[in-house]
């Protein structure tokens, strides 16, 4: 399945930049029938893509939420002590971290983006400015020996070279340790047909048993698995080296994806399909509402919306601008479509018809938080898995 050429989901442009010509790639997701890992065949080299990055984690309530409860369930269930060594991978700007380190652990951060590890750096979160890897894992055991828990949140996907991030993994962590995954799941994915999600950041796309079948290559044993509902519906995977009981949990969630045919290519052949006929559908709707004269604004500038108004053509002819909550997206421009973003008072002051959910994953807290707005009449626009208007 293609979704044809679009600029990197996460070059959000300044005003010089408007009028230069924009850097474009292919998506090309394939479907493995050996392996059943669903792929891009097509890298960005990761420097290009990951030294300088836009997204912060701290920008978004919900996710601080989520990283104080994940952190709060490795200490109950694993019994950390004091000063335990935990690293996260891909730590962004150490919102994870800074739980574990007001517990009394010693924690360290791996990020390769410049801009973020430094901030990291300065909220008093030890990070080291690389990508991860064996040589990047020996380096480490040698200065702070292996780690008890090692985090890898929304990272796994973003890895080209799995052997030697996983080689990494087997180095770093200590014979009793466990390493926690998130991975955005497949099975939520085509469920709700969140094409949005598939980007060139994004080269793997995970099922369990795809998951279960790398880990046992590097000695990981899958002993617990849960399905989160972060960026539209996750999986969290615990790996040990040493032979745990497997959780009820994961055969439950091997046999559900069996059952749903994850790992049949007549499966991936309906959602291209399908995605085809949601294009038409919120293009439609778009017109439809703009035709009879109402102004709709887009909601939240993340990268997954960078595909969806690529995708679908929407520009500034259906929305006048997007808010976004981070301050580095302010004042910026959209990839592609140059749809300006503006600070969210811009939408407080204009109180539009209604607004474009490009955040569809935080829909629950965003229509919460915009009562107010929706008490006067406001009205939200959620895209997947069928445009609604709410
Ligand atoms: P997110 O969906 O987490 O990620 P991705 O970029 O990987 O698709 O991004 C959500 C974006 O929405 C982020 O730029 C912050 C913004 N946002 C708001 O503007 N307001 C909000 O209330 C929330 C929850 C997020």
């Amino acid at each position: 399945m293609s979704l044809g050429s679009m600029p990197l989901a996460n070059d959000f442009l300044n005003e010089e930049q408007l009028n230069l010509p924009e850097e474009s790639y292919s998506i090309d997701i394939c479907f493995c029938t050996t392996c059943g890992l669903v792929q891009l065949d097509y890298v960005v080299p990761p420097e290009r893509l990951f030294r300088n990055y836009a997204y912060l984690t701290g920008a978004s309530e919900p996710l601080k939420t989520h990283f104080a409860a994940l952190a709060d369930e490795i200490y109950q269930h694993h019994h950390l002590s004091q000063g335990s060594f935990i690293v996260d991978i891909g730590s962004n700007d150490g919102t994870l971290l800074t739980n574990f380190q007001k517990m009394g652990m010693h924690v360290l951060g791996i990020e390769p983006a410049k801009n973020v590890a430094q901030l990291a750096i300065s909220n008093g979160i030890d990070t080291v400015n690389d990508f991860f890897g064996l040589e990047v894992a020996k380096a480490l055991v040698a200065q702070h020996g292996p780690a008890e828990v090692i985090t890898a949140t929304n990272v796994l996907a973003h890895v080209n070279d799995l052997s030697d991030f996983l080689n990494g993994i087997d180095c770093l962590m200590a014979a009793d340790g466990i390493f926690v995954v998130e991975v955005p799941y497949l099975a939520d994915l085509i469920a709700n047909l969140e094409f949005d999600t598939i980007y060139h950041e994004h080269l793997s796309y995970f099922t369990l048993s795809s998951l279960n079948r790398l880990f046992t290559r590097f000695n990981l044993n899958i002993t617990h698995a849960s399905r989160i509902n972060v960026h539209g519906g996750s999986l969290r995977i615990y790996g040990r080296k040493s032979v745990h009981r497997t959780s009820q949990l994961v055969d439950e969630l091997l046999k559900s994806e069996s059952d749903l045919k994850l790992d049949s290519l007549g499966t991936y052949l309906e959602f291209a399909r399908n995605i085809v006929e949601l294009d038409k559908e919120i293009r439609s709707l778009l017109k439809s509402l703009k035709a009879s004269g109402a102004n709709i604004v887009g909601y939240g500038a993340p990268a997954k919306g960078n595909v969806l108004l690529n995708y679908c053509q929407i520009g500034t002819d259906i929305l006048d601008y997007i808010i976004d909550t981070t301050p580095f997206k302010q004042g910026r421009y959209t990839p592609g479509m140059h749809i300006p973003i503006l600070p969210p008072q811009q939408f407080y002051e204009n109180q539009p018809d209604f607004a474009f959910l490009l955040a569809w994953n935080y829909a629950d807290d965003i229509l919460q938080k915009e009562t107010a707005y929706r008490h006067s009449g406001g009205k939200f626009i959620i895209p997947v898995p069928i445009p609604q208007v709410v």
